[in-house]
């Protein structure tokens, strides 16, 4: 399958399309933004691990019985996908505090939920993703009720095996974020990637941070963490 003319170009990914119309090609970049796009940088080898971390937990994932648009991955950075309309929610589950939760909330990082949290926002940069419920989405004709109520189970089912799954690699899974797309013929599948831009991953044992926090927080070792959960993915997958 080739790559045809540019569809889309986004923050951290191209889009191409193919000769066949219900599938396209995702391409990683090693571009990294925060704030919205406002701060920009490279984080050398992301695209090759974004993608190749993305594809294994997504077929992961079509085994728990949970729809996702990957098809087949092409090389280290490109990968085919199913065509789909993305919905424009940004879909946030969260195990642990952290982040705008406990900025917001005004309260610490690193407090265990007694049971997961799930939160929507607007995917929108100029408006700064803001924060929406389900009425809200529901009133701007982002989604139906029914395709937000399987929008809520899947991104619950896909934090049960993702959980557990890192926690076999010694990661914490703090949080994560999805985006879920629709088909030509009206499936919600889930699509855009799981990586460390997307996820906070802690090391289980000494809290250590193992993802995009190290970028958008000026840590350093950003390259080094990332290579790192790759890592430990590879060792535990295939089990
Ligand atoms: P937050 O605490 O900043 O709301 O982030 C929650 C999770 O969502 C965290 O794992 C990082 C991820 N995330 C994205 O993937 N893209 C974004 O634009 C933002 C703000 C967060
Ligand atoms: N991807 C988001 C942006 O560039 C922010 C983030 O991941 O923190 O705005």
């Amino acid at each position: 399958m080739e790559k045809r003319e540019q569809l889309y170009e986004g923050k951290a990914k191209k889009v191409y399309a193919t000769d066949d119309p219900e599938l396209v090609i995702v391409s990683y970049k090693d571009d990294a933004t925060a704030l919205d796009g406002l701060k920009k940088g490279t984080i050398v080898g992301k695209g090759v691990i974004n993608n190749q971390m993305t594809n294994r937990l997504m077929a992961r994932m079509e085994k728990a019985g949970i729809p996702t648009h990957f098809v087949k991955e092409l090389s280290e950075r490109d990968t085919l996908v199913r065509r789909v309309s993305i919905v424009p929610l940004e879909v946030i589950i969260r195990n642990l505090s952290a982040g705008h939760f406990a900025s917001r909330y005004g309260v610490e990082e690193g407090i265990v939920f007694p049971e997961p949290t799930i939160e929507f926002s607007y995917k929108n940069d100029d408006l700064h993703d803001p924060l929406l419920n389900a009425y809200h989405a529901v009133a701007l004709g982002l989604a139906s009720w029914q395709e937000i109520e399987l929008i809520k189970k899947y991104a619950f089912a896909v934090n049960d095996v993702l959980k557990a799954f890192w926690a076999d690699c010694g990661v914490t899974l703090v949080d994560f974020k999805l985006e879920f797309g629709k088909t030509a013929q009206g499936q919600i599948v889930l699509a855009d990637e799981i990586s460390p831009d997307t996820c906070r991953l802690w090391d289980a044992k000494t809290g250590e941070k193992l993802d995009k926090d190290r970028f958008r927080r000026d840590m350093g070792g950003v390259e080094d963490a990332y290579a790192e959960v790759m890592r430990r993915l590879l060792a535990h997958d295939g089990e």
